[in-house]
């Protein structure tokens, strides 16, 4: 789960990294009342995407009526396809210079990563590529983690001023117990700003918790917000279906992560020869593929407007071919009028020949059977492109 700024900079704050909270407002009056209390502020757009301040979305307010047309401003708009809910309205600060830095899981490496920059700000990106010798990566052996010598030596490396030296020790240590006691597989923070009066402060944050470890957090459930969960992965989740919704055009029904992984693969491969055409999803409906399950399937992936066709790829195993074809066939009675988007249909393994033979009775007008992986993605990524 990645969380918003104002929610990182809790566990920062749980966890000792120097910064301020500020108060979170969802309407223009509730900005207003924060900035009569804390003075200059800063009004941040809440979104779980990075670049808020290159689209408008961090603006200074000196009164609070400033503070108030900003919130009306920032409130309800758009950055990279997330609306903005909430603002964060944070204390002002009076900025020297900005740093980067972040503790990460490298899956790559198989290791943890920290990246620490003098030259960090809203242009890191830009100096990570212009300038990458000021971007310095630190491999952290994971037995034995960062202790206070390690933050030394990554402090020295990333060549943060002499003044701040001890600061930034700390700093990077209460950012490691945030890593590792909240179980998370990132921790960013950018900037970390040098203030006037050679105070350092994390003025953004940014973490991504590790849901795996979700049974160890009991308080991380907090930070799960209504109204900025995809409807369609909500509804998924409901109905305890491994559901992740992407950008194209080609829904996807698949039994087993392997499977609806590689059928991804092969969608967006054959989407090429089809104008482009992308996967719309992945959804794994597990082993037991009935009816119901089926239809809860394609209920939500006919729920996303993108979608054009969908792709059904199941290799039957412990649930046969034929309980599967049954469950579309049943699904497809379920959903009624509902069903309206071109249904391409793998089927093979265990009773293949039963499977195939009730879809081929069915003679539905919207299910095309196809018997191979790659020829039914070509299939559905060309009726997704008609
Ligand atoms: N509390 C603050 N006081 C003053 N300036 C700030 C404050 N918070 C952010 N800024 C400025 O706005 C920039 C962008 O804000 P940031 O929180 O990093 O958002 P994003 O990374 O999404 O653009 C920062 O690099 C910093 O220069
Ligand atoms: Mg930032």
């Amino acid at each position: 789960m990645d969380l918003m700024e104002y929610q990182a900079k809790e566990l920062f704050a749980k966890h000792g990294v120097p910064g301020t909270l500020g108060v979170v407002a969802h309407t223009p009056a509730e900005a207003r009342a924060a900035a009569e209390k804390l003075g200059v502020v800063v009004v941040k757009a809440q979104v779980k995407a990075g670049g808020r301040g290159k689209a408008g979305g961090v603006k200074l307010a000196k009164t609070p009526d400033e503070a108030e047309q900003h919130a009306e401003a920032i409130l309800g708009m758009d950055i990279k396809g997330h609306t903005v809910h909430r603002v964060l309205v944070a204390p002002g600060a009076s900025i020297e210079e900005e740093y980067y830095f972040s503790f990460l899981l490298d899956r790559a490496n198989r290791n943890y990563l920290c990246i620490a920059s003098v030259e960090g700000g809203v242009e890191i990106e830009e100096v990570a590529k212009t300038n990458p010798d000021a971007v310095k990566k630190i491999a952290i052996d994971p037995g034995t983690g960062v202790d206070e010598a390690k933050a030394r030596a990554i402090v020295a490396e990333a060549k943060f001023p002499e003044a701040l030296v001890d600061q930034a020790v700390q700093t990077v240590l209460a950012l490691w117990k945030v890593f590792v006691e909240e179980d998370a597989t990132l921790v960013e923070v950018n900037p970390l700003a040098r203030l006037t009066g050679d105070k350092l402060e994390a003025l953004d944050g940014k973490v991504s918790l590790d849901a795996n470890a979700d049974f160890r957090h009991p308080d991380h459930e907090q930070f799960e917000l209504g109204d900025e969960t995809d409807p369609l992965e909500a509804a998924a989740k409901e109905k305890n279906l491994n559901y992740v919704k992407l950008d194209g055009q080609v829904g996807i029904i698949g039994n087993g992560a392997g499977l609806v992984m590689s059928t991804l693969d092969v969608v967006a491969y054959a989407g090429e020869k089809h104008g482009g055409v992308k996967p719309a999803n992945f959804l794994d409906i597990g082993g037991g593929a009935n009816a119901q399950v089926m239809a809860d399937g394609l209920h939500i992936i006919l729920g996303d407007e993108q979608v054009k066709s969908v792709f059904v790829n199941v290799f039957g195993g412990i649930t046969a071919c034929d309980q599967v074809a049954n469950g579309i066939k049943g699904a497809l009675e379920i959903l009624g009028d509902e069903a309206t988007k071109p249904l391409v249909v793998r089927l093979d393994g265990n009773n293949v020949e039963a499977g195939r033979q009730i879809l081929q009775d069915l003679a539905h007008p919207l299910v095309t059977m196809v018997d191979t992986m790659d020829g039914a993605a070509d299939k559905a990524a060309e009726l997704a492109n008609a």
